[in-house]
């Protein structure tokens, strides 16, 4: 059970983090690309970053949601990610996660994927509590807040947890 209480709200750029790893032998499947559950991890864990420095709770991954492998990453290039908490309902978090490839011999930065986790901020004991709004600053950051509600909805409607017709914003898409 949820506690009870607003606590307030933050600007999307506090919530930013960003690592940068270089793929290594070990995180590469046998056509030498960086394996997907190495780059799913990095994910995880940057996201985490991004959701406790919104909330500054512990925070639990609930669910991954959207991740493409749009190219191959390969052994040797430097991958970054940068990631920022794109809204906040009760307790959980939608947070975004942009990825860069840098070439081993240009140095240029290509975006290759995107991904979106949802995280919990729990207490001591598992249970869920609260966390700050998100005041959105940039257009982009205005866009990925407007559209987490509908991306709510819909996980939310998979998840078994809400009813079709209780989804007004997913709704909305199909009646303009
Ligand atoms: C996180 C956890 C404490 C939530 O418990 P719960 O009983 O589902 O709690 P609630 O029903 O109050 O839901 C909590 C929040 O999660 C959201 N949620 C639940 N299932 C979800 C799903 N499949 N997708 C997205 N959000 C989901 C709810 O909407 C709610 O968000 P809100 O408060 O912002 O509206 C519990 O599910 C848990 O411990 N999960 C395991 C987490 C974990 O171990 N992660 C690592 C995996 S390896």
């Amino acid at each position: 059970m949820k506690q009870a209480g607003s606590v307030g709200s933050c600007p999307t750029s506090a919530s930013v983090a960003e690592t940068t790893n270089f793929v290594l032998p070990n995180d590469t499947n046998t056509l030498g690309n960086l394996f997907g559950g190495r780059l799913l991890q990095w994910l995880d864990i940057n996201s985490a970053v991004s959701a406790h420095r919104h909330c500054k709770r512990v925070v639990v991954t609930i669910a991954v949601n959207n991740v493409s492998f749009d190219r191959p990453i390969k052994l040797g290039d430097l991958v970054t990610i940068r990631s920022h908490v794109s809204r906040a309902f009760d307790t959980s978090m939608e947070v975004w996660s942009d990825v860069w490839v840098e070439d081993q011999l240009t140095g240029e930065k290509i975006k290759c994927n995107s991904a979106i986790y949802t995280f919990v901020a729990v207490d001591n004991t598992g249970r869920p509590v609260n966390v700050p709004q998100v005041v959105p600053g940039t257009e982009e950051e205005q866009k990925r807040y407007d559209g987490a509600l509908r991306r709510r909805q819909l996980r939310l409607i998979l998840a078994g947890r809400m009813k079709p017709e209780e989804a007004s914003e997913l709704k909305a898409l199909f009646d303009r």
